[in-house]
């Protein structure tokens, strides 16, 4: 199989061993594979694959067909649509997935669209809602809310009936966050805009003062991402005061059992409304796999409203 691949810091698309279903593992016919931060972090040598994924082949989410199965996976038969989040490896043509972490790929959504919406939606629902805990009527901050996770978490808070401010840096895209139900808003400032309920923050340090501010009694910060900074004050008299909680999570380091349950809770309360039309999953742009490094380029210079997302070549 072809496959993006990672040498000496540069991006390549090598020819690589077909990969081979274990016990309950999948055999997965790539069509699309999403962008993400981590990769980009991957490529430039800061964000290793975990233990046992492919050291360098990038890639944390596909949707495909399944090609074939391992012994003793039964959740899935030849053909079927699939996708789900994986350590590593997904930008490639083929890869093998544990058949608990793949997902049916809901009725209308294309492969472009498929391939871009596991880590999105997987993230921003775990983040406002497991670990946040967001309830209808509550009001939802979201920050960095143009890019994947944002429009996924807008777009799901929204649904839930929570009313939502996205604090967005670039007018130019305010009008199409503006359009998934949220309030779009000028990063500057933003706690004049509070108090909020939950704030789902996808930028970093610099927003954790305002933060806690503009944080309603009983508030919940959810720190997804840190590419603005990672290190900053907390007055812990405010945090108090506001009876509040911030919490951090990553995905991608969690245990099988524990993907297994986020997927299991995406297919729940997710899918279906990926499938009525309720939730969408903006593709800003897509590139065959043989332009991986130009994908990469365009993922790192920012400005995209959704996802940049790898098609491979029919097979
Ligand atoms: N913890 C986890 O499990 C997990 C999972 C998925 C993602 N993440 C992280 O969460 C973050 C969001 O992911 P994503 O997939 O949505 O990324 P994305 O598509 O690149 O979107 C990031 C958004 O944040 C904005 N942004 C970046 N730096 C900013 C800054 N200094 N000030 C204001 N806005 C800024 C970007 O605006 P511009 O386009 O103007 O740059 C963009 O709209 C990333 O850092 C990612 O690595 C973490």
């Amino acid at each position: 199989m072809h496959a993006a691949t990672i040498r000496d810091g540069e991006l390549h698309v090598m020819e690589h061993p077909d990969p081979e279903p274990g016990t309950g593992e999948v055999l997965v016919r790539i069509r699309a594979a999403g962008l993400n931060g981590a990769d980009i972090m991957q490529l430039r040598g800061r964000y290793p694959a975990p233990p046992g994924e492919p050291a360098d082949i990038p890639g944390m989410e596909l949707a495909g067909e399944v090609a074939a199965l391992g012994p003793r996976a039964g959740r899935f038969s030849g053909g079927d649509r699939v996708m789900g989040l994986v350590g590593g490896g997904a930008q490639a043509e083929l890869a093998v997935v544990n058949e608990r972490v793949l997902m049916p790929v809901p009725v209308g959504l294309s492969w472009d669209q498929a391939g871009g919406a596991p880590e999105v939606f997987t993230t921003a629902h775990d983040a406002i809602f497991t670990q946040a805990g967001l309830r209808p009527g509550e009001h939802l901050l979201v920050h960095g809310a143009a890019g994947g996770v944002g429009t996924a978490a807008v777009q799901l808070g929204r649904a839930t009936g929570a009313r939502v401010t996205a604090t967005v840096r670039r007018p130019e895209l305010r009008d199409q966050v503006a359009a998934l139900g949220a309030e779009a808003i000028d990063p500057e400032g933003f706690g004049a805009h509070g108090p909020f309920d939950v704030i789902l923050e996808l930028v970093g340090a610099p927003n954790l003062a305002e933060n806690l501010n503009a944080l309603a009694l009983g508030g919940r910060i959810s720190v997804i991402g840190i590419a603005a900074g990672a290190k900053g004050e907390l007055n812990m008299a405010v945090l108090m005061g506001k009876r509040g909680r911030i919490h951090g999570s990553t995905l991608r380091a969690r245990p099988l059992e524990d993907k297994a349950m986020t997927a299991r809770l995406v297919e729940r309360s997710v899918l279906p409304l990926l499938a009525a039309g309720t939730l969408h999953v903006p593709v800003a742009s897509v590139y065959p796999l043989d332009r991986v490094a130009d994908a990469y380029e365009r993922f790192a210079a920012g400005g995209k409203f959704g996802k940049i997302v790898l098609h491979m070549p029919d097979s």
